[in-house]
């Protein structure tokens, strides 16, 4: 008899045996899968949300070694989290598990809790932290559904709806919560994820590899390169952006903080912001001075041009050595003048840090 179903008979499948038996004898040896806490776990899987593992090893290290338990994150300057956040991205993380920490100082004693229920309400808990956490660290049976679960899940059952669907999530989770076992809830999700980053790639998965193969309904109906169905994403648009570098009479420069909540929030930054239709890079600088700082500068040389991308959009941004001609420095935002070693001190976005050599040789 073949191995494979005569059909779609989801409910007959059990993947969780050979999945499990294949991740014991393959699992990666990963910072956080050694001395498992609740915390060490907790902190590992916000790193790991839209992040490699090879991008999160190194951060994960300094970030325990400044901040080796919940306390002491709770007791952190927001700037000293932010520092050690910088370059890894998606700001908002380190902003939630910040105040996270506190509100476990708080109102749990100082404990972070167990139970999923509980857990959800710390600030910056969605699906994906509160199943990943609670099933690896605490035991709770609740099926991780993330990039690489969502592509092996959807080539193993044959599920054809576009993955960017949320229904398309909700009708996973239903299967994989009908496949996830009682007795070892985090090795299952945590093989899953496995699978999805090792074997199952997006391009060229490695079936002969797979420890699935003879369970998995694409491979059987020749659809593993048609799976995962997803929508093309739209063309990010470049935004074209100016910034100042103002100097004081002992030569430091003027920074400005982001405001604490949206993109970047809390990182400090130059002043300047995006050019706008048909306007010219020292008119747009020259305005942004104006309605940002309420000063009227003049536009020296150009020290650098740098690209940079995010996820929704990118940027290719030049700063302007800049003077001011009028006018007293006023902000709704906290301001400093800084130099190069307060610069290397504080939490900049990536897209700054690009400048830093120029400024360095100015
Ligand atoms: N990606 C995110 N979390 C993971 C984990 N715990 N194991 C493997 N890959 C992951």
């Amino acid at each position: 008899m073949s191995p494979f179903l005569s059909q779609k008979t989801h409910s007959k499948l059990d993947i969780s045996t050979p999945l499990i038996d294949w991740f014991e004898k393959n699992r990666r040896a990963l910072p956080w899968r050694e001395n498992r806490t609740l915390y060490r776990v907790w902190i590992s899987e916000v790193m790991l949300q839209q992040t490699r593992v090879d991008t999160v090893i190194p951060y994960f290290h300094r970030f325990l070694n400044c901040f080796p338990d919940i306390s002491a994150l709770a007791k952190a300057k927001l700037q000293n989290v932010l520092k050690l956040w910088e370059g890894l991205g998606y700001y908002a993380r380190a902003r939630n598990l910040h105040r996270a920490a506190r509100k476990v100082k708080e109102e749990f004693d100082g404990v972070i809790p167990d139970e999923p229920e509980a857990f959800r309400r710390l600030p910056g808990v969605g699906p994906y932290i509160s199943a990943a956490v609670m099933s690896i660290a605490c035991g709770h049976p609740i099926p991780v559904v993330d990039g690489n679960v969502l592509r092996g899940a959807c080539r193993i059952f044959a599920l054809e709806n576009d993955i960017s669907h949320p229904n398309t999530r909700k009708k996973l989770a239903e299967l994989l919560t009908k496949q996830i076992p009682h007795d070892r809830p985090g090795d299952f999700n945590e093989a899953m994820m496995e699978l999805g980053a090792t074997i199952c790639s997006p391009k060229s998965p490695d079936c002969t590899g797979c420890p699935l193969a003879h369970l998995c309904i694409a491979k059987r109906d020749g659809l593993i390169s048609k799976l995962p169905v997803k929508t093309p994403k739209a063309p990010v648009p470049e935004y074209r952006v100016v910034v100042a570098l103002i100097r004081d009479s002992v030569g430091r420069i003027l920074i400005q903080k982001r405001p604490e909540n949206g993109l970047l929030g809390g990182l400090w930054e130059f002043p300047g912001g995006k050019v706008e239709t048909g306007e010219t890079l020292p008119a747009a600088l020259k305005r942004e001075c104006r309605e940002e700082l309420g000063i009227k500068v003049e536009i020296g040389e150009e020290i650098a041009t740098i690209r940079h991308a995010y996820t929704h959009f990118k940027i290719r941004l030049t700063a302007f050595s800049c003077t001011i001609l009028d006018g007293d420095i006023r902000s709704t935002l906290p301001l400093q003048w800084a130099t190069m070693e307060d610069i290397a001190a504080l939490p900049f976005p990536k897209a700054n840090h690009k400048l830093f050599p120029a400024l360095r040789n100015e």
